[in-house]
C-alpha cells in the first residue's frame, strides 16, 4: 500500500473507531501505558510530548505528573481522536496539556523541544515507524527521553488474525508492519538507529478479557485500526469476518467470554 493511502486509512479509520476507542481498549492497554509513565520517570516542571496520543488516556495522566510547573502536547492523526481528547481536557479542567493534530512523521515542533517524548501504542500504524523516532529524537532536548509502547511478537497476540481476515476481504494489508516492531530486537535496534543511547527494554505479557463474542468483535471490528476496512463490508461480509475471527479465538474461550493472550515491547532511550 501506498504511504499516503496507509496514513488516510488510519485517519481516517481512527476517526470513526474514535467513540468506541476507550470502551474497547481502555483498560486493555492500562498496563502498557502505565509501563511507559513509569519507564518515562515524569516529575514536575517537565515539557512532554505524546505522539499517537488517541483520546488522551497518556497525556492526561502525564499532565498530571509533570505538575505543578510542567506541560503536555498531545498530537494525533485524527480529529476526532484529538477532538475527544480536548472534551475531556475540558470536563476535568485541566490546564496544562493541549491536542493538537499532527503526523508523527512530521511533527511541528522546534528541534530540543521536550524533555521527554511518549507514543504508547502508536507506532506500529505507521508507514515509516524509523522517520517518527527519528522526529521524536529531533524534537528532544539533549538528555531528553524517549518512551514507545509497540504490541510484541505476533505468536504471542492471540488476536492477531483480525489483519489478514480483513485484508483478504479488502485486498490490500491495512496495517503492514504491525507486528515488525515488537520482533526480536527490532525496536530497540530502531532507536540505536535514530541515535538514542542507554536504551532499555521491557517485555509484558498480557491478557484480554472480553465477556461475551459480541465484546470481543466490537474492540477488533469497530473500535480499532480496521475500522475504516469494516464500515465497508456488507453485512453478509461482516458475518463472515465475524466468524472467521471468532473461530480464531476459540482456543482462549472460556464459557461466553475470552480470555486472550497479549504481549506488549516498552523501549526508552536517552538523547
Ligand atoms: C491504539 S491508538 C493509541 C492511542 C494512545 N496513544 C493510547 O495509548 O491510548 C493508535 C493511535 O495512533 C494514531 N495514529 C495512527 N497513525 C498516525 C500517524 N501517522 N501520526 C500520528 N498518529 C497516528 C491513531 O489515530 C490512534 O489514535
Amino acid at each position: 500500500m501506498d504511504t499516503r493511502l496507509q496514513k488516510r486509512v488510519q485517519r481516517y479509520g481512527w476517526d470513526k473507531a474514535a467513540t468506541h476507542y476507550e470502551r474497547s481498549w481502555k483498560a486493555q492497554l492500562d498496563p502498557a501505558q502505565t509501563a511507559l509513565l513509569d519507564m518515562a520517570e515524569l516529575a514536575p516542571g517537565q515539557r512532554v510530548l505524546d505522539v499517537a496520543c488517541g483520546t488522551g488516556l497518556v497525556a492526561l495522566r502525564a499532565a498530571s505528573l509533570v505538575a505543578p510547573g510542567g506541560e503536555v502536547a498531545g498530537t494525533d492523526i485524527s480529529e476526532e481522536m484529538v477532538a475527544i481528547a480536548r472534551e475531556t481536557t475540558r470536563a476535568l479542567e485541566i490546564d496544562n496539556v493541549v491536542f493538537e493534530r499532527m503526523d508523527a512523521e512530521e511533527l511541528a515542533f522546534g528541534d530540543d523541544t521536550f524533555t521527554t517524548v511518549l507514543c504508547a501504542l502508536g507506532l506500529m500504524y505507521l508507514p515509516d515507524p524509523e522517520r517518527a523516532i527519528a522526529e521524536m529524537h529531533r524534537v528532544l532536548r539533549p538528555d531528553g527521553l524517549a518512551v514507545c509502547a509497540v504490541w510484541g511478537e505476533r505468536a504471542k497476540c492471540g488476536w492477531s488474525e483480525i489483519f489478514p481476515i480483513v485484508d483478504a476481504r479488502v485486498r490490500s494489508e491495512v496495517c503492514p508492519l504491525f507486528f515488525h516492531l515488537g520482533t526480536g530486537e527490532v525496536l530497540r535496534h530502531a532507536f540505536q538507529v535514530a541515535g538514542f543511547g542507554a536504551i532499555t527494554v521491557r517485555r509484558l505479557e498480557t491478557w484480554l478479557h472480553y465477556d461475551n463474542a459480541e465484546e470481543a468483535c466490537g474492540a477488533a471490528f469497530i473500535g480499532g485500526p480496521v475500522a475504516l476496512a469494516c464500515s465497508r463490508f456488507s453485512e453478509q461480509t461482516m458475518a463472515e469476518a465475524q466468524a472467521e475471527y471468532l473461530a480464531s479465538l476459540a482456543p482462549y474461550r472460556q464459557g461466553e467470554g475470552y480470555d486472550v493472550p497479549g504481549e506488549f515491547v516498552v523501549v526508552a532511550g536517552i538523547k
